[in-house]
């Protein structure tokens, strides 16, 4: 029996513009996805899902997941018709859109791999067998999420060959709040989409995309010198620039201004955006549970986690 983790992630900067090269700021969160691989007496390969889930999100990925899982084992140089097996998912972090959901079970599923057939695989190799997987959900990722989830911590990522990737030293963990929407989305349409918009107008968004980079260095710095409310609001402004690209959402915008008006330093979407997740940066577990109650009394999920914390 092998077995593997993958965490989930949050985007605290610049998701969508990353695609294009843009720097960008994730974190791990701790919450993740357990693999387990075993061999078994059947055909090819099979599947027992038992993530905790937003409804309806595993049946709509289903498609998705089986490709990933394929191309994973493609990869990996695996032939599951000669070598059957038995993959089971579970752990404690929700499969839901904006998450990390995918990568998460990317990286769990390399790594339980990595341990059945004693690969041995480095953290290197791991995280890019999960961007193979991850390309199934998203088509062209920038790879930010594979990176968070194979290495946890928090992370300044640029998409390149070979992406960048250093790790920010965050002088402690700092508490968040993630609200779902229940929305799921799909994070290829929505990169689909900003490229449409982007190619009917080049100027307007080339200037967004200018003041996104900007925005990164001045983070990176806020967050460096643990500057929270300058990081709070200079997470405000980001979703200022994501809505201005069109991948927010009435569900999201709302939970947004919920967050700042119960305290939150700042607040915005989190990943592909069109519901998923909204991030809210909430320093100290009282205002934490503050803003998560605010959001659980409107109906929705709040999930209380922490950035910054190293596995
Ligand atoms: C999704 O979590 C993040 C996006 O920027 C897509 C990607 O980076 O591949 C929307």
């Amino acid at each position: 029996m092998g077995k593997g983790i993958g965490f989930g992630k949050v985007i605290l900067f610049n998701e969508h513009f990353v695609v294009y090269g843009v720097p960008s700021i994730v974190s791990a969160i701790d919450k993740a996805t357990v693999a387990v691989v075993e061999r078994f007496d059947g055909e090819g390969w099979a599947l027992e899902d038992e993530r905790p889930a937003t409804p309806g999100y595993k049946e709509e990925k289903l498609e998705q997941q089986r490709e990933s899982i394929e191309r994973i084992l493609k990869a990996a140089g695996l032939d599951a018709t000669k070598n059957p097996i038995k993959i089971w998912f579970g752990g404690d972090l929700v499969a839901a859109s904006g998450i990390g959901a995918s990568a998460a079970s990317c990286v769990a599923l390399a790594r339980a791999l990595s341990d059945e057939f004693g690969l041995q695989l480095s953290d290197e190799r791991i995280n890019e067998l999960a961007y193979e997987g991850e390309k199934a959900y998203h088509g062209t990722p920038s790879g930010v999420d594979n990176t968070a989830a194979t290495y946890g911590g928090l992370i300044w990522f640029v998409k390149g060959q070979p992406p960048l990737f250093e790790r920010i030293e965050l002088k402690e963990p700092v508490e968040v709040v993630m609200g779902n929407t229940g929305i799921v989305a799909d994070t290829a349409a929505a990169v689909a989409g900003v490229r449409e918009r982007k190619e009917k107008h080049p100027e307007k968004y080339a200037k967004l995309f200018k003041e996104a980079e900007e925005l990164a260095y001045k983070a990176r710095k806020a967050l460096e010198d643990f500057n929270l409310k300058a990081v709070g609001e200079l997470m405000d402004e980001n979703h200022e620039q994501l809505r201005a690209i069109g991948v927010s959402c009435e569900e999201l915008d709302r939970l947004v201004e919920l967050a700042r008006d119960h305290g939150a330093f700042g607040a915005k979407l989190t990943g592909g955006g069109l519901g998923g997740y909204m991030v809210a940066l909430t320093p100290g577990k009282e205002l934490q549970e503050e803003v998560a109650r605010a959001i659980e009394r409107e109906g929705f999920e709040a999930l209380r986690t922490r950035i910054g914390v190293r596995p």
